[in-house]
C-alpha cells in the first residue's frame, strides 16, 4: 500500500521540496499551510490548514486529517521559523513566541498524531532541528534554545516509542536557501555596548544567507529517511557539518578566533 507522509509548513522551502519529491515518487501526501488557499494551486498534493503556534488550529487539524486519511506512515515536523539578534537585545516576548512555534508547536502536534501511531503499532517521525541545535553560534539565542530542546525531547521520545515500532529522527542543516531569512522576525532592541559587535554579526550572518547552497541535500537526506527501516537519529547536513559536530565542545574558540577575527 501506499505510504502517506504528512509534511508541515510545506508551501515553501525545505517542505516544499520534500513534499514535491515524495509525490513525484508516488507517496501519498498531505502538506500543510497556516494559509493553504495561497499555495493549494501551485501544488500538485493536498494542503490543509495548520498554524503549530494555535492550539485549537491543531485540534482542528487533527480532526480534518483523519477525514482524509486512515493511516500515517511518516510525520515529517518541519514548520518553523527564526528570531533573529543578539540575546540581550530580544525581548522575552519575541524569545517565547519562537519557543511556542518551533518547539511547543511541534510538541503539541507530534502528541496529537502519537495516539493514531501507536493503534497502528508503526510509523516514523522525522524532525527539522538545525546544526544550531547542537552547537551555538550568535545572533538567535531563543532559536537555537529551540532547536536544542528539539533534540533533547526527540531523543527521549526515541527511546519511548520503539516498544510501538515508532522511529524518531532528526535532520540538523547548517545554512541553506530557503525563506527562512525572509520569513525571519528580528530583535528589535538596540544596546549601544553592542553595536561594533552587533555590525560584525550582520556582515557573518549576511555572508552565511548568501552563499548559502541550494537545499538539495536536506532534501536528499528526508527522502533516505523515509525509506529506511532503520533510521539514525542524528543527521547533520551542508558542507563542514561533520567537522562542525567533531568540534563542537571548540566551537566557541574556532567561532571567535577563526570566522570572527576574519571579518572586518
Ligand atoms: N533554511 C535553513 O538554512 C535552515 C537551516 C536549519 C533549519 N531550518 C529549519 O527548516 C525548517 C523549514 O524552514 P525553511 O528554511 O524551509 O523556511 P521557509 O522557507 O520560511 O519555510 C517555513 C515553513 O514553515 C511554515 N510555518 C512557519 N510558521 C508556522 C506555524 N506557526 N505553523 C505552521 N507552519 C508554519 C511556513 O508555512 P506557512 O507560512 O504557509 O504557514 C513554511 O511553509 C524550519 O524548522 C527551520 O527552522 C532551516
Amino acid at each position: 500500500m501506499k505510504q502517506t507522509i504528512l509534511v508541515t509548513g510545506a508551501s515553501s522551502g525545505f517542505g516544499l521540496q520534500v513534499a514535491n519529491r515524495l509525490h513525484q515518487s508516488g507517496f501519498k501526501v498531505i502538506g500543510t499551510s497556516r494559509t493553504p488557499e495561497k499555495h493549494q494551486k501551485l501544488v500538485p498534493f493536498k494542503l490543509l490548514t495548520l498554524d503549530i503556534a494555535d492550539d485549537s488550529s491543531i485540534a482542528s487539524f487533527g480532526k480534518q486529517l483523519f477525514n482524509e486519511i486512515d493511516q500515517l506512515d511518516v510525520l515529517i515536523n518541519n514548520a518553523g521559523y527564526y528570531v533573529s539578534g543578539l540575546a540581550e537585545e530580544t525581548s522575552i516576548e519575541l524569545g517565547r513566541q519562537q519557543l511556542e512555534t518551533n518547539f511547543w508547536g511541534t510538541v503539541k502536534l507530534t502528541n496529537e498524531l502519537l495516539p493514531q501511531f501507536r493503534r497502528q503499532k508503526h510509523g516514523k517521525i522525522i524532525t527539522i532541528g538545525s546544526i544550531v541545535g547542537l552547537i551555538g553560534l550568535p545572533n538567535g539565542a531563543y532559536y537555537a534554545a529551540s532547536k536544542h530542546a528539539l533534540e533533547g525531547y526527540f531523543k527521549v521520545l526515541r527511546f519511548e516509542l520503539n516498544q510501538f515500532n515508532i522511529k524518531v529522527s532528526m535532520v540538523e542543516p547548517m545554512g541553506f536557501k530557503t525563506n527562512v531569512i525572509t520569513n525571519s522576525v528580528a530583535a528589535e532592541n538596540r544596546l549601544a555596548d553592542y553595536d561594533s559587535y552587533r555590525k560584525k554579526i550582520a556582515k557573518f550572518s549576511n555572508k552565511v544567507f548568501e552563499d548559502a547552497p541550494e537545499p538539495t541535500p536536506v532534501i536528499d537526506t528526508v527522502i533516505k529517511l523515509v525509506t529506511d527501516d532503520n533510521p539514525k537519529f542524528s543527521h547533520p547536513v551542508g558542507k563542514g557539518a561533520p567537522l562542525l559536530l567533531a568540534i563542537q565542545h571548540f566551537a566557541y574558540k574556532t567561532f571567535e578566533n577563526s570566522i570572527l577575527k576574519r571579518i572586518k
